[in-house]
């Protein structure tokens, strides 16, 4: 890893993303920092981000890295996410107050 270390790296474990093999994604994450290479201060799974159009996704600090492969997704974090994460409970927060 860059000296750029991240500090959230969650892999989703939602319907979808499991579906699209994510599990295989948090091992192949899992397997490189028990060789050494540090992912992230905090390394872990999350559920649904409501990124699953793009499934499947991984959450780097606050935004997400959708559409990767086990192949790729060690550079797709390091280079960190396209799509910005949404806080759905604010979002939910702040709708309620509209209404
Ligand atoms: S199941 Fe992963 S973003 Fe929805």
């Amino acid at each position: 890893m860059s000296d750029s270390l991240k500090k959230i790296v969650q892999v989703c474990k939602g319907k979808s993303c499991s579906a699209r093999n994510s599990d295989q994604l948090y091992r192949v994450l899992l397997d490189a920092q028990d060789k050494g290479c540090v992912i992230a201060e905090e390394l872990g799974r999350c559920d649904c981000m409501g990124a699953c159009t793009y499934s499947p996704n991984v959450r780097v600090d606050d935004h997400i890295v959708v559409s990767t492969t086990p192949e790729s997704v060690i550079s797709d974090v390091e280079r960190g996410g396209t799509l910005p994460l949404i806080d759905h409970e604010a979002l939910d927060r702040a709708l309620e107050n509209l209404i």
